[in-house]
């Protein structure tokens, strides 16, 4: 490129006008690559690493974005809502932007923006006391008028930040509306008219459920397009997002699979169907600085898939912790929310021929409270043997995965799954249940596999994986094997990075 400009040298008498030509290629010579615009990408969703996290969603969007960001052809931001609970050691960090208000139906309500880098992201806070200064993140009568208010803000606050992303990124169902918001109210305004939304499904379970009479009142949606959020006789904020994107997508591509069948999408399979054009199951990855056992402070000792010393060492430690006698025995864990879907009515059922056998069990969650009793009593009953933890506890989960030999996730369903990848990489052997992302990143033993899966609901049959464990740990070499194919696994977000950026192509295309 050939360029002429003028620059001025200032002398001590006068300012001289001085010609100059830059020594640059000429035009037809340029080697230079052209400069294309980054692709825009806006995550919104309801919680993140490391300010807010109640379950595997805050890991998805505390990990994929900062993947994402490393290649500089993109720009990647998040917005999540500025909940009191995020920790003073952020919210120093943040910097006030300024504020607006934001539209919610007949009402008007004020939205303050901050900001943050985090890790290559730029991330954004949606503030409004009334809707967020209260403990935890859900669970409140309003939920829906709380997220309309979130999902609404991501919209408004575009020409304030001056960012009119190419993908908006939407996440379960506290973000749907961001998405039906975008087809219904937004795309009509001509800077809004490119963007493009992705939907993604963490978990079909919680789809967002109202009466039908809020919709105009609340979410401040026209009876005219009442259609695109009806389901079953309620508002279904999940259906909406799925109709109102141009892609949507799932966490693994087994649960893309399942979702369209009546046993996993709680209602939904119709939906997911007429659809299914629209859908893709990309896998998750976690993040392998954060679960490494050669660098984390909170196992007893490090150690890596070379030298498993240090894991002979988390054991015993371990043991001791937990009470429980220090030998050489197999150990099995569990970490778990402990609700059905996590397949605990068959662990129970084959609990006591598991421990007929030399093992000791440990089991690290909380939920429901039959779950927590049995799990108590059993601990009783076998003292020595059984160590029940009812407890949510970050510490202690990494010690029990990096001290523990099996990891059992017998799930009924399990849309992606974080806990066995996390054994795996600390090379504890997972036994998981063939479904959605354990299906995906589970493979079993005999066919070079990095763990034991079975396939059915029937309880036999993880007893008969866990024997099938347990008589291959007798065989150290074998064992060693095992160990070691497990942790290196590769669970990065890289490969997965990589198919997102092509469903955000994808997704981008539709139209334009
Ligand atoms: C939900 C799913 C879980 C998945 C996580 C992150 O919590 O239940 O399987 O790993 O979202 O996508």
């Amino acid at each position: 490129m050939e360029t002429t400009g003028k620059t001025t040298k200032r002398t001590k008498k006068s300012v001289e006008i001085v010609e100059t030509k830059a020594v640059l290629p000429k035009k037809c010579e340029s080697t230079d690559p052209v400069i294309a615009p980054k692709r825009k990408i806006l995550f919104a969703a309801s919680e993140a690493r490391p300010f807010i996290a109640t379950g595997g969603l805050a890991d998805v969007i505390g990990s994929l974005p900062q993947t994402l960001a490393k290649d500089p052809k993109y720009d990647i931001r998040v917005v999540l809502p500025l909940y009191s609970d995020i920790k003073p050691e952020f919210r120093r960090k943040m910097s006030f932007l300024g504020n607006i208000f934001v539209p919610l139906s007949w009402r008007n309500q004020y939205c303050g923006i901050f900001t943050c880098e985090q890790d290559g992201v730029t991330f954004y806070f949606i503030d409004n006391e009334y809707y967020f200064k209260r403990k935890g993140c859900y669970g409140y009568y309003d939920d829906g008028e709380r997220f309309a208010f979130f999902s609404r803000s991501v919209m408004e606050i575009l020409p304030f930040i001056n960012f009119y992303p190419d993908v908006l990124h939407c996440h379960d169902w506290q973000t749907a509306l961001a998405a039906i918001y975008l087809k219904t109210i937004y795309c009509k305004r001509p800077e809004y008219q490119f963007i493009r939304a992705l939907f993604t499904i963490h978990n079909i379970e919680y789809q967002g459920k109202y009466s039908l009479d809020i919709l105009e009142d609340l979410f401040g949606i026209s009876n005219d397009e009442g259609y695109l959020l009806e389901y079953n006789g309620c508002l279904n904020l999940m259906k909406g997002a799925i109709e109102c994107c141009e892609r949507f997508s799932t966490v693994s591509p087994t649960y893309a699979k399942e979702i369209m069948t009546e046993e996993y999408a709680h209602g939904l399979q119709d939906i997911i169907r007429k659809n299914e054009f629209k859908l893709t199951g990309i896998l998750n990855g976690i993040d392998v600085d954060m679960y490494n056992c050669a660098t984390d402070k909170a196992l007893f000792a490090n150690y890596t898939a070379d030298n498993f010393e240090g894991k002979a060492i988390c054991k015993t430690e371990l043991q001791k912790m937990l009470s429980l006698p220090v030998k050489d025995v197999p150990v099995i864990a569990m970490i778990s929310r402990l609700v059905a879907h996590k397949g605990l009515d068959l662990v129970k059922a084959i609990a006591e021929d598991m421990l007929h056998e030399d093992v000791q069990f440990v089991l690290l969650g909380t939920g429901d409270a039959a779950y927590e009793n049995y799990f108590r009593e059993l601990g009783v009953k076998y003292e020595g043997k059984v160590s029940a933890n009812i407890a949510f506890n970050g510490d202690l989960s990494k010690k029990i995965y990096s001290g523990a030999d099996i990891f059992l996730m017998p799930s009924i369903s399990e849309p992606c799954g974080l806990s066995q990848m996390i054994a795996s990489r600390y090379a504890t052997v997972p036994v998981v249940r063939e479904t959605g992302g354990l299906h995906d990143s589970i493979k079993p033993f005999d066919t070079g596999g990095n763990g034991f899966t079975f396939k059915s609901r029937n309880p036999y049959d993880l007893l008969y994986v866990v024997h099938e464990a347990l008589e291959t740990y007798k065989n150290r070499e074998v064992w060693q094997a095992l160990m070691q194919k497990a942790a290196t696994t590769d669970f990065s977000w890289l490969r997965s990075a990589e198919e997102y950026k092509r469903l955000y192509e994808d997704t981008f295309s539709v139209g334009q």
